[in-house]
C-alpha cells in the first residue's frame, strides 16, 4: 500500500536550522567578510575567529540554501546575499535577521502564547515600555523594522497616490523607511514620523542618512494616549494594526478618521492573510511572530474592510504591493 511522503513534514521540521544558520552568519559577519573578497573556509575561519570544522558545516548549509557559491578564488556571495546581507548596504536585512539571535521564535514561546494568550518575548511586559527604558532593545527593534520596511518601501510608494496630499502622518513610523520612500517619490511631499520619544532620535538618524531632514521629521508622541496631530492629507498605518487584537482597531481607526483632513486618505500597509485561511505561507507564518512578540495577528481583507467601514471610511480597496505586502486605501469622505 502506498503511503504519503514524509518529506514535507521533515522539511518543515528542519527549516528552523535555515533561520539559525542565517542569523548566526549575519551575527558573526560572514557575509561582510566575503563581500570584501572571496576566500576559502580556512581563511574565512581565521578572519571570523571561529573554528574550522563547524564553519565548514555552516558554509555547506548556506551554500545549499543558495546564498553562497563556490568560485575559482573561494566562496562568493550569491546576488541576493550581496544585496541584502552585507552590513552597510542600503537594503541590508541584517537588522531583522540579527534579532533572531536573542528573540528566536521557539516552540516553547509558541506554546506559552497558546496557553497564556500573551506574547512571551518581553515576558508579559509591554514591548514599547521595555524599549522606552532599554535603548539597545529600541535600537535593535527599530533596525529590524527598518530591514523589513526598507525593502518594501518603494513598492508601497508606487501603490499610493500622494500627489496633492501635501503632508503625511506616519503613525508609529519606526525608522521612517516608508516616509523616506514617499518623500523620494514625491519631491514636494512632507512626512511626519509620529513615534514614541525613545524612537524619535533613531528615526532622525535614518532620515538624516537619507538626506531628507528638510522634508521628513520625527514628532514625539503616543498614539494611544495623545491627541492625534490633525489636518494631514494622508495617514499611514504600516504594521500598526497587526500589533493589537482586532478589538483595538476601531479606536485606532476612529482616531485616524478624526485627525485626517476632510478629504484625506488612509493607507494601511500590512501583510494580509487570505479570508479562507489558506495562506499565503509567508504571511501566515508572520502570525506566529505576532503571537510571541505582541498580542496581535495578521489581518484578512474582509476584516480590514469591515473595521474601515465601521470607522466611517469609504471606498476601501486593497491593492497588492511589494512581495506579499498589501495596501488598503480608504477615503475619509466620498470622492
Ligand atoms: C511594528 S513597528 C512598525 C514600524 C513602521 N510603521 C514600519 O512599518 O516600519 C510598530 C511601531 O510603532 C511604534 N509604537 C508602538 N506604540 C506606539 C505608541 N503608543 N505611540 C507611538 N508609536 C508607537 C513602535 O515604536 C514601533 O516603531
Amino acid at each position: 500500500m502506498s503511503r504519503p511522503s514524509e518529506q514535507r513534514i521533515y522539511a518543515a521540521y528542519i527549516a528552523s536550522r535555515q533561520s539559525a544558520a542565517l542569523a548566526a552568519a549575519v551575527r558573526i559577519g560572514l557575509f561582510d567578510v566575503l563581500a570584501e573578497a572571496p576566500c576559502d573556509v580556512p581563511a574565512l575561519a581565521g578572519r571570523l575567529a571561529v573554528a574550522r570544522r563547524p564553519l565548514a558545516g555552516l558554509v555547506r548549509a548556506l551554500t545549499a540554501m543558495g546564498l553562497l557559491t563556490r568560485g575559482v578564488h573561494g566562496l562568493v556571495l550569491a546576488p541576493d546575499a550581496a544585496t541584502y546581507l552585507v552590513r552597510g548596504r542600503p537594503l541590508w536585512m541584517g537588522g531583522l535577521i540579527d534579532l533572531e539571535v536573542e528573540g528566536m521564535v521557539t516552540p516553547q514561546r509558541v506554546i506559552d502564547a497558546l496557553r497564556s494568550d500573551r506574547a512571551s518575548v518581553y515576558a508579559g511586559e509591554d514591548p514599547w515600555e521595555v524599549h522606552a527604558r532599554d535603548p539597545e532593545r529600541a535600537r535593535a527593534f527599530t533596525a529590524a523594522m527598518h530591514s523589513i520596511s526598507a525593502v518594501a518601501a518603494d513598492g508601497f510608494a508606487a501603490c499610493v497616490d500622494a500627489a496633492g496630499v501635501g503632508s503625511v502622518l506616519d503613525v508609529g513610523g519606526g525608522s521612517g523607511a516608508l516616509s523616506i520612500a514617499l518623500a523620494r517619490a514625491y519631491p514636494s511631499l512632507r512626512c511626519t514620523v509620529w513615534e514614541l520619544p525613545s524612537v524619535c532620535p533613531l528615526a532622525e538618524g535614518y532620515i538624516a542618512a537619507a538626506g531628507l531632514g528638510g522634508r521628513v521629521s520625527a514628532l514625539p508622541g503616543d498614539f494611544l494616549r495623545d491627541p492625534w496631530p490633525r489636518g494631514h492629507g494622508a495617514i499611514l498605518l504600516s504594521q500598526i494594526l497587526h500589533d493589537y487584537p482586532v478589538a483595538r482597531a476601531p479606536a485606532l481607526l476612529a482616531a485616524a478618521y478624526a485627525a485626517l483632513a476632510p478629504r484625506g486618505v488612509l493607507w494601511i500597509h500590512e501583510k494580509l492573510v487570505a479570508d479562507d485561511g489558506t495562506g499565503p505561507l509567508l504571511n501566515a507564518l508572520v502570525d506566529i511572530d505576532m503571537m510571541v512578540w505582541t498580542d496581535g495577528q495578521q489581518y484578512a481583507p474582509s476584516v480590514l474592510e469591515r473595521v474601515l467601514e465601521h470607522a466611517g471610511f469609504t471606498g476601501a480597496r486593497i491593492v497588492p504591493a511589494h512581495g506579499t505586502w498589501s495596501v488598503a486605501i480608504a477615503a475619509r469622505a466620498p470622492r
